[in-house]
């Protein structure tokens, strides 16, 4: 293993010397897998010579690393490679290429639109290097096979400078909810070693990381010989006790007791899970292939909260799916009130060709969807704003991000409950903890002054 990290450095010296490094610049669109993966993209590049730069006017390669989820979100990246290529008729040399769930869904369509030279699905990253060196000399390249067993378990992400990093434990989904397109971009679910997960957070803590969120579209199927989910998390909280450990999503229908008992076990366990629950109607959820019922979710969400008091929960919630009544609208509206989610992802219904709700039509009127959205949002941002009021008065331990974006004077943190909290204090060092005594609160933030550090 050594040796091998010897004569990788060996390599890439020589590199250095011998040409200058050509530079590569990624726009990341979408969920925390694509931030993942564009880390993972950088590191495959980076081992064959490419420079990664934050200015596209420096860059020779340009690479969109793309989401599919919505219409919308494919429209801005429509809109994007249009404007790029305007761009490009100035600079003929240069190399565009679009990664990402797009890229498997479009493939060589996005070559025939916007005239890219190179469209790479999520499995096919390993073969960026010679698609480009293709593209170098006017080659167009398309990579979109899917795998059963890609994990880049063993590429090491390049990750910018900071205190919380990103790792995907496992790659796809096999959950088939019928309005989500990620089973056919993403394939199918497949778990990276836990000992190169455990490796790979040993590595982040040595650089100084302070916090990781391990990352999967579901998290909870994450099985390596026989350790599950809730074994690879122990076993990510013993590397470091003081290194504050997060993870994305969960279903709910694979939300073991036992995870439940090992989140509560271990303090480093942030005390904040993610729990999409889409709609709060047993005919819709029936018809979004979500595999349970109000009635369970409602029980689990029980069993969390009493094993956990003051957990934070969010959620993923869809208004106006095909067939959706204003009744079973109101049934959403009420699992909320129930819950209480402390955060909400909230979207109107956006039908993807391929899926099976595709076939069912989009049959919820535009005006119907959106009036629907607006009172989910209304719901969450009250009942958001109720449980940051109650928190008033109270200390919390937040670890630092930085300075606010509003005020040089202020610094920027997040609480184990991924509360943002904004508070007066001096100087502080990213990754820091420190007590915080919160002043006041709206639907979004804490505010607080410094009430000392954490032991
Ligand atoms: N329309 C609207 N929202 C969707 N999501 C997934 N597919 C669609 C779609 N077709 C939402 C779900 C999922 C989140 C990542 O995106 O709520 O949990
Ligand atoms: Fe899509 Fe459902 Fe899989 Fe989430 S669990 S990625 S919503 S199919």
């Amino acid at each position: 293993m050594s040796d091998n990290l010897a004569h990788v450095n060996i390599e890439e010296k020589n590199l250095e010397r011998t040409s200058p490094a050509r530079k590569v610049y990624v726009e990341t669109y979408g969920c925390q897998m694509n931030l993942a993966d564009t880390e993972i993209v950088l590191g495959i590049m980076n081992k064959s010579g490419y420079a990664p730069t934050q200015a596209i006017d420096e860059a020779d390669v340009v690479l969109l690393n793309t989401c599919s989820v919505r219409e919308h979100a494919e429209d801005k990246i429509h809109q994007r490679l249009g404007t790029i290529r305007k761009q490009m008729s100035r600079r003929p040399d240069l190399v565009v290429g679009v990664l990402g769930c797009m890229a498997e869904r479009l493939r060589s369509n996005l070559i025939e639109r916007h005239q890219v030279d190179i469209v790479v699905g999520p499995d096919e990253y390993r073969k960026l290097p010679e698609l480009l060196d293709g593209a170098i000399s006017g080659e167009r390249g398309i990579g979109v096979r899917l795998s059963r067993t890609e994990t880049y378990d063993d590429i090491t992400p390049f990750r910018s400078e900071g205190v919380s990093a990103w790792i995907s434990v496992m790659r796809g989904c096999d959950k088939f909810c019928t309005f989500c397109i990620v089973p056919f971009t993403r394939g199918r679910e497949r778990s990276r070693t836990l000992s190169g997960v455990v490796g790979e957070v040993e590595r982040l803590v040595g650089e100084g990381f302070r916090e990781v969120t391990l990352l999967g579209q579901n998290v909870n199927s994450y099985l390596d010989e026989g350790r599950d989910f809730a074994d690879l998390l122990s076993a990510v909280a013993k590397v470091d006790r003081s290194l504050r450990v997060r993870f994305t999503t969960s279903h709910p229908q694979d939300l073991s007791d036992k995870l439940i008992d090992t989140i509560a076990q271990h303090d480093n366990l942030c005390k904040y899970i993610h729990l999409p629950v889409q709609s709060g109607s047993d005919r819709v959820l029936k018809a979004m292939n979500r595999t349970y019922s109000r009635e369970h979710y409602l029980a689990l969400v029980g069993r969390i909260r009493s094993r956990m008091p003051g957990v934070a929960l969010s959620t993923d919630i869809i208004a106006g799916f095909p067939t959706e009544t204003d009744e079973e609208h109101s049934e959403t509206l009420s699992l909320m009130e129930e819950v209480k989610y402390d955060g909400a992802y909230m979207f109107k219904y956006s039908p993807r060709e391929g899926t099976p709700a595709f076939k069912l039509g989009d049959d919820v009127p535009e005006d119907v969807k959106a009036a629907r959205l607006n009172e989910i949002i209304a719901l969450q941002q009250r009942v958001s704003n109720e449980t940051n009021q109650s928190l008033v008065g109270t200390i919390a331990e937040v670890m630092v991000d930085g300075k606010s974006k509003r005020s040089e004077l202020q610094m920027s943190g997040r609480t184990d409950t991924n509360k943002t909290v904004i508070f007066t204090a001096g100087s502080l060092r990213p990754g820091e903890l420190v007590k915080v005594r919160i002043k006041r609160a709206s639907s979004a933030t804490l505010f607080g002054e410094l009430a000392g550090a954490s032991n």
